[in-house]
């Protein structure tokens, strides 16, 4: 089919007038979040139908990850997408960012049954350090930055320590899967469907010691607790499930989320590209807001103000009960600053 052609309905349009295609990196291809997340990117599921893409895969140099990548290249070649310019695959950090509109952080170690995130930090920290500077040196000028390696508040917090051209707030952390995990929560318990509650935030970290605000979040407009009356359950059980469904899953599969996390990167994406009035929840930097210390990356409620940009929503309102859940994360935020404290004034 010539460029320009009709054919059932679509116009084929001259190469000037397409828009231009979107680079795209997305780090740890060969892993299990990666493999439900390419298809839908290229797919146009987190960038619009609209949108053609190209993806920039990056991978650790050892050959048997090298050649699952190249399968899952062939693969998604295979699927013939249209909107899926090229792929391209590589081990070097400077050529998988080069260019990139947007950097998809997801390479690095899953933790295992029995361990906490903040576990790996050890393994994990470095690669954030690389990463950073790569992306400073090479990504394109607009480039915004998704961690979701874990433990993603502080990973994204060293990335974004790298950066001396990319400002800090175009760096987030994804806490989007536990607001998901919030909502469905809340929606089964209240029998309603899931799109009906908003104003739904994820405060602090990405971990157990996270603060799933259902105190400020509303159904059908109307006040969670207005709505559910069961203070023990909301206080007790929701908190407690939200925080632990990531372990209640490594416990069932033997291997942590990756369905559910590709989800979440794609609408934390898509939120992010989406101006309005809806509040979202990413992991970002504070600048003291909900008492979270100066240049940590906390979970809180946010509104796409343009896309790719965002304001912290500062107006949630915390009783006791919250400010007390709040000191716990803003607490463990801190204490997993000071363990990093070498990668962050490395530059
Ligand atoms: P996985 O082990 O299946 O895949 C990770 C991939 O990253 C591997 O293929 C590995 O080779 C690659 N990798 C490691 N170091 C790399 C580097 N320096 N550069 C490029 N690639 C590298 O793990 P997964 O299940 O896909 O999870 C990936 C990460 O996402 C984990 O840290 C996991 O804990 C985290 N995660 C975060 C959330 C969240 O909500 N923020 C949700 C789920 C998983
Ligand atoms: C999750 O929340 O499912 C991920 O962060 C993976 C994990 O380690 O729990």
């Amino acid at each position: 089919m010539k460029q320009g052609m009709e054919h059932k309905g679509r116009v084929y349009l001259k190469p000037s007038t397409q828009p231009p295609p979107l680079r795209v990196a997305v780090t740890g291809a060969a892993g299990q979040i990666c493999y439900s997340l390419l298809k839908r990117i290229a797919a146009g599921e987190m960038f619009g139908k609209e949108t053609p893409v190209i993806l920039q895969l990056l991978e650790i140099p050892n050959e048997k990850v090298q050649k699952a990548l190249a399968g899952v290249a062939m693969e998604l070649e295979d699927c013939a997408f249209p909107l899926l310019e090229e792929v391209h695959c590589t081990s070097q950090p400077e050529e998988a960012f080069k260019d990139a509109e947007w950097c998809l952080l997801v390479g690095s170690k899953p933790r295992g049954p029995g361990m906490e995130r903040a576990d790996l930090l050890k393994d994990n920290g470095h690669i954030f350090v690389t990463q950073g500077r790569a992306i400073d040196a090479v990504a394109a000028e607009n480039c915004r930055i998704v961690v979701v390696g874990n433990p993603c508040n502080t990973n994204c917090m060293i990335a974004a320590a790298q950066a001396r051209r990319l400002p800090p707030e175009r760096f987030t952390a994804m806490v989007r899967l536990d607001q998901n995990r919030a909502a469905s929560q809340l929606a089964k318990k209240a029998c309603v469907p899931v799109d009906v509650i908003e104003q739904l935030a994820i405060f602090g970290n990405h971990s157990p010691s996270q603060f799933p605000d259902f105190s400020n979040a509303t159904i059908f407009g109307i006040p969670v607790p207005e709505v559910i009356e069961d203070v023990a359950w909301l206080e007790e059980t929701f908190i407690e499930t939200v925080r632990k469904r990531g372990a209640d899953i490594i416990a069932a599969r033997g291997v942590s989320s990756a369905l559910s996390a590709a989800n979440a990167i794609i609408d934390h994406v898509k939120s992010l590209c989406t101006p309005g009035k809806t509040i979202h929840s990413m992991a970002v930097r504070s600048s003291g807001e909900y008492g979270f210390g100066e240049g940590l990356w906390a979970g809180m409620p946010v509104r796409t103000t343009a896309p790719g940009t965002y304001e912290i929503v500062t107006n949630f309102h915390h009783d006791a009960f919250a400010k007390s859940k709040l000191l716990i994360t803003q607490e463990e935020l801190e204490s997993e600053r000071e363990m990093v404290k070498d990668f962050i004034s490395l530059n």
